[in-house]
Order: C-alpha cells, then sequence, then structure tokens
C-alpha cells in the first residue's frame, strides 16, 4: 500500500502484529486518543463562533488561570477514554490529582495509565496561534485489578510505552511514538480520518532555529545567556540562526522537529525549575525526540532518567536537533 493512504487504524493494527505489546489494549487506547484529538479539534475550530474562548475564571493546580478550552479538552479526553474502559488511570495537568479508573469499575483489568496536556498553548487560544494535546502512556507497576497508586505515575520517563502529540494548526497532526521511530499522520477533516503523512519522522542533525522566550533572559544563568550570544554570532556576515517562538511546546517542537531547531526553557532566579511539566510536557516531548534522532537534557541529565517526586513536577528543559543540544550543553558545563 502507498504509505500516504495508510491511515492511524491500520498502522495501530500492523504495529500490534510487530510488537511486544500484542494484547490490543494499547491499540484500543491509541485510537480512543485519535477519537478525543478529532473531537477537540472540532471544538478547537469552532472557537470564536460559539463562546469558548477566554477564561472560566478558575485557577488550576499549576497556579494558571484556566481557560474554557483547557476544560473542554481535558474533559473530552477523560470523558472519552474513561468510557471506554481502555486505561486504568488517567493523570492531568489541569487535575490536582490521578483519576482512578478502577475505583470506578472493579471489573477494570487495563494495564496502562495515561498523563496529559489536554491543551498546550492556552495563552495562544484567544488569537488563533496553534495549540496541541501532549500525552504519555506507561504500564501501571501495581497489581491490575486494584486501584492505581501515584507510583503508576511517576515512574522514569524511560518506562514510557508510547507518547505523542496533536498539533491543531493549519492542519492537524498526530505525531506518535511507541518506541519503533515517529509517525506523523494528517488529519483530513471531510472525514476525520488520521492519514500517515510523515513517515519516520527524523529531526536533522543541524539546524538554524532556536526557540525561547528571550523576555526572560535577564533571570537566566550566565551559561544560558553566553549560549544565547553564540546564537546570534553572525557565521559569514549572515545572521547564524533565526530566533522562533511561537509559546505553544506542541509548535516549537513541531517545527523544529521537521526543520531542525533547538528549544529551550530554562530554571530562572524566579523559577528555579522552568515553568514545563516533568510528567505531562517534558517526557513525551524528550521521548519523541530521542526516537527521531534528537536530543533533550534538563542541563545536566537526560530528562528520561529522571525520577518524578511528585505529579506536577517542574524542569529545565532542552530539546532539539542533536549537534544544537550538545553544543548548549557544552556552554552550560563551562558554568557548573
Ligand atoms: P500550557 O498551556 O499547557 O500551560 O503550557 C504552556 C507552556 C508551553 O506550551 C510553552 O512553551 C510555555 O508554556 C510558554 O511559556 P512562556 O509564556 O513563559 O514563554
Ligand atoms: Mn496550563
Ligand atoms: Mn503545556
Ligand atoms: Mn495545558
Amino acid at each position: 500500500m502507498n504509505l500516504k493512504h495508510q491511515t492511524l487504524g491500520e498502522l495501530i493494527i500492523e504495529n500490534q502484529k510487530n510488537s511486544n505489546y500484542s494484547s490490543g489494549e494499547l491499540s484500543k487506547l491509541l485510537n480512543g486518543i485519535g477519537l478525543a484529538a478529532k473531537l477537540v479539534n472540532h471544538e478547537v475550530n469552532k472557537a470564536g463562533l460559539v463562546d469558548i474562548l477566554g477564561g472560566v475564571g478558575e485557577y488550576n493546580v499549576q497556579g494558571e488561570a484556566q481557560q474554557k478550552l483547557d476544560l473542554m479538552a481535558n474533559n473530552t479526553f477523560i470523558d472519552t477514554l474513561t468510557k471506554r474502559e481502555i486505561v486504568c488511570g488517567i493523570a492531568s495537568e489541569e487535575e490536582e490529582s490521578f483519576i482512578n479508573i478502577n475505583s470506578l469499575d472493579l471489573k477494570n483489568k487495563n494495564k496502562y495509565v495515561l498523563l496529559i496536556d489536554p491543551l498546550d498553548g492556552s495563552s495562544n487560544i484567544d488569537v488563533n496561534v496553534s495549540v496541541g494535546t501532549i500525552f504519555s502512556i506507561y504500564k501501571r507497576v501495581t497489581k491490575i485489578g486494584t486501584p492505581v497508586e501515584i507510583e503508576d505515575f511517576l515512574q522514569e520517563g524511560n518506562k514510557q510505552i508510547a507518547a505523542g502529540y496533536i498539533i491543531y494548526g493549519s492542519s492537524t497532526m498526530l505525531v506518535l511514538t511507541t518506541g519503533q521511530g515517529v509517525n506523523g499522520f494528517t488529519l483530513n477533516p471531510a472525514i476525520g480520518t488520521f492519514y500517515l503523512s510523515h513517515p519516520n519522522m527524523r529531526q536533522p542533525e543541524n539546524g538554524e532555529i532556536y526557540s525561547i522566550n528571550e523576555g526572560n533572559s535577564a533571570f537566566f544563568s550566565k551559561g544560558l545567556n553566553e549560549y544565547l550570544d553564540f546564537c546570534k554570532q553572525p557565521l559569514d556576515n549572515k545572521p547564524a540562526y533565526k530566533a522562533r517562538y511561537v509559546g505553544s511546546l506542541v509548535a516549537d517542537f513541531h517545527r523544529n522537529l521537521i526543520k531542525g531547531g533547538i528549544y529551550l526553557y530554562p530554571q530562572t532566579k524566579i523559577d528555579l525549575k522552568g515553568k514545563l511539566r516533568l510528567l505531562y510536557e517534558c517526557n513525551p516531548i524528550a521521548f519523541l525526540a530521542k526516537q527521531a534522532g534528537g536530543e533533550e537534557t534538563d542541563g545536566k541529565q537526560s530528562v528520561l532518567d529522571i525520577k518524578p517526586k511528585k505529579l506536577h513536577e517542574r524542569v529545565p528543559f532542552f530539546t532539539g536537533s542533536s549537534n544544537m543540544v550538545n553544543k548548549l550543553k557544552s556552554f552550560l558545563k563551562e558554568e557548573e
């Protein structure tokens, strides 16, 4: 079959045949995520026409003002996956604690937990700029059939079974890894099907883009500011790098994955752990980056090796083209 005509559903079935995770449960879960993504996509596309822009007047556990679309996306993913009984637990950026699906249904024998950033890039919702969803899947470590526990969620990123994101952009794409490379699927909105449009995505080793909220530079470390000066040094009388920053991790990462580049969200003198959430943002993106031949670090080690201590833990995060991340590391090492 021409690869371009292969659908997400077909690829999931094919992977199921070749992988260790062949119970069909992971396939059902990935299909469930695809379905929820289509529902969220539909709502995101209507934003502006119906009353779903703006805040709800509540703050989430992160201390951020919740947007109506944050809650809509959160509820859509949770409802879709809970009703289909394809996970045993869910943790979300928008929920204070994890959701135990087993306590609702003692017959639930599922083994996967889902961690999710339902709507990434909330600040871009009202201005029609790309937003996304990021997800991460682990096998539970406690006994199947019992209620999930916090340790089912606090696993190192290198234990992820699958991870991906959906970008609601000029077109809607789902980018997925199950540990066998990275595949990108584009939604044909007319028929509601994700088609494999970007098979075996590879991040270029080098790039010309750096993506960072440089407005915070007064609070960055010396080594990081020296690296940013290096990014701005002309090469052969031309600018070496381009600055590109959307402010949606999904959109910034996606662009750099395809074109080559580096994304940086460092710690600052104010936010000593940075801003991004280890479990919902950094780990899934790091897994995808590594699977596409890219690199990632918290400045000292792979974020995938960090043993999480709490659900909403934050870490500094740098990811992108391998040579660019290695260059950054040499600047950060010098200041140690
Ligand atoms: P979220 O909308 O899920 O809370 O995530 C926002 C994150 C991330 O998407 C983005 O890269 C970063 O916040 C932007 O932060 P700044 O506005 O501080 O640059
Ligand atoms: Mn948020
Ligand atoms: Mn986010
Ligand atoms: Mn979010």
